[in-house]
């Protein structure tokens, strides 16, 4: 045996089949890992299933929290959306799950990291953008990559090494945690087909919710949320909870055309419902406390954010950068914003901040108003005076063309 090498388990075919590969082609024992970041049904299952696959140790390490502190939140508070749309689920906990095989890594001492990720899509450069950032001697294996096997080859290569895999047919490609389903391949390969309610499991097909609206008060502190509906509670907790009161009333539902990094254009359904309703929130909350030149400016950070997060780059000092700029922008970012559940849509109809900007004396209509509507003669004659300038000029010469 030429030693110990990590592999990042979910008990699913690829992983299982690699097992059994990096054994064969690498003469090598395979230490099985999972990160229980909120999709780990049955710990003690796994376990079992990897050490009959053969693997010589197993780890299942249970991060939700920090996912949700470290990950999470800074989404929060970056609005975390890849093309407006994706809340960035997968891509947030790629970064974690490395940095919690480097650790196992070091400390069975491993020489290469495995992943069952494929050539195509985005989590191979997750995972190996992050593990050789923080560890440069490990070894990368990811053996699907490697020998771009098919599904077919895979299920065939199993049967012949008396690997056990479900025998349930899986119809799509899942992967979940916290902060989103997300559910490719399969009958999605066709953007021209509508998806079926056959993909959803959180938010309930909009047909079949409640006729009655509900409201979701959410607390945000510092920018991120601490309480549902009065009561304070912790991030996991907090996110399960708006997960499925927005997911009751079908909120949450994505369907993405997405541009992945190797430039494969790809169909992908999310089911997002807490993420889709705090982000709503904490982006209305924003309004209030922030001023125009802080909204606007931190909207194109937060794209280039989520492009740094979504690509694999989790560890470039950039993000680092726009991550504190963005924390500087949410001390304010504090206050209750008040929700209506309905029929899919999550609409915030109030909000309220300690450090609201909302002057009441000045907006009003009415005859309270401290707004002098006599300044305003002069700022609209200068506001206005090169754009007239430009325009009038514009106007007589396409008068004088036509005469022409
Ligand atoms: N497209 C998303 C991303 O790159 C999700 C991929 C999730 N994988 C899956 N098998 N559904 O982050």
């Amino acid at each position: 045996m030429k030693g110990k090498v990590v592999l990042a388990y979910s008990g699913g075919l690829d992983t299982s089949v690699a097992v059994k590969w990096i054994q064969e082609k690498y003469d090598s024992e395979v230490v099985t890992v999972t990160l229980d970041i909120g999709q780990v049904d049955d710990v003690g299952e796994l376990k079992e299933k990897s050490c009959k696959t053969g693997s010589v140790a197993h780890y299942t390490i249970n991060a939700q929290k920090e996912f949700i502190e470290d990950y999470v939140f800074p989404s929060i508070k970056a609005n975390g959306l890849y093309e407006g749309k994706y809340p960035l689920g997968t891509a947030l906990g790629r970064p974690l799950i490395a940095a919690k095989l480097v650790e196992v890594a070091n400390k069975e001492g491993c020489y290469a990291i495995a992943h069952g990720c494929t050539g195509k899509g985005n989590d191979q450069v997750r995972l190996d953008v992050t593990v050789q950032a923080l560890n440069p001697k490990l070894k990368i294996i990811a053996p699907i990559r490697e020998c771009n096997l098919t599904r077919d080859q895979e299920v065939e290569y199993a049967k012949s090494h008396g690997i056990p895999i479900s025998h349930k047919a899986r119809k799509y490609s899942i992967d979940q945690n916290l902060w989103g389903r997300a559910i490719e391949g399969g009958p999605l390969e066709d953007p021209s087909i509508e998806a079926s309610n056959d993909v959803l499991e959180w938010s309930k097909p909009v047909e079949d919710t409640p006729n009655e609206s509900e409201y979701l008060e959410l607390e945000f502190h510092g920018g991120v949320p601490v309480s549902v509906n009065g009561k304070k509670m912790g991030g996991v907790e907090l996110v399960n909870l708006v997960n499925h009161k927005a997911g009751s009333h079908g909120i949450g539902v994505i369907d993405h055309l997405e541009d992945r990094l190797v430039g494969i254009k790809s169909r992908e359904v999310y089911e997002a419902p807490a993420a889709v309703t705090i982000i709503e929130a904490h982006k209305d909350l924003e309004k209030l406390v922030l001023t125009r030149n802080q909204v606007e400016f931190k909207a194109i950070v937060e794209q280039r954010w989520a492009w740094l997060v979504y690509s694999g780059l989790w560890v470039d000092p950039l993000r680092v950068n726009l991550n504190n700029f963005i924390d500087s922008t949410q001390k304010k970012v504090e206050g209750k914003v008040k929700i209506k559940l309905f029929k899919g849509n999550a609409g915030v109809v109030s909000r309220s901040s300690p450090y609201s900007l909302y002057d009441s004396e000045l907006a009003t209509y009415s005859s309270s108003s401290t707004f002098n509507q006599k300044t305003a003669e002069g700022f609209t004659d200068l506001w206005g005076l090169s754009s007239r300038v430009a325009h009038n000029v514009n106007f007589e010469k396409s008068k004088e063309d036509d005469t022409d």
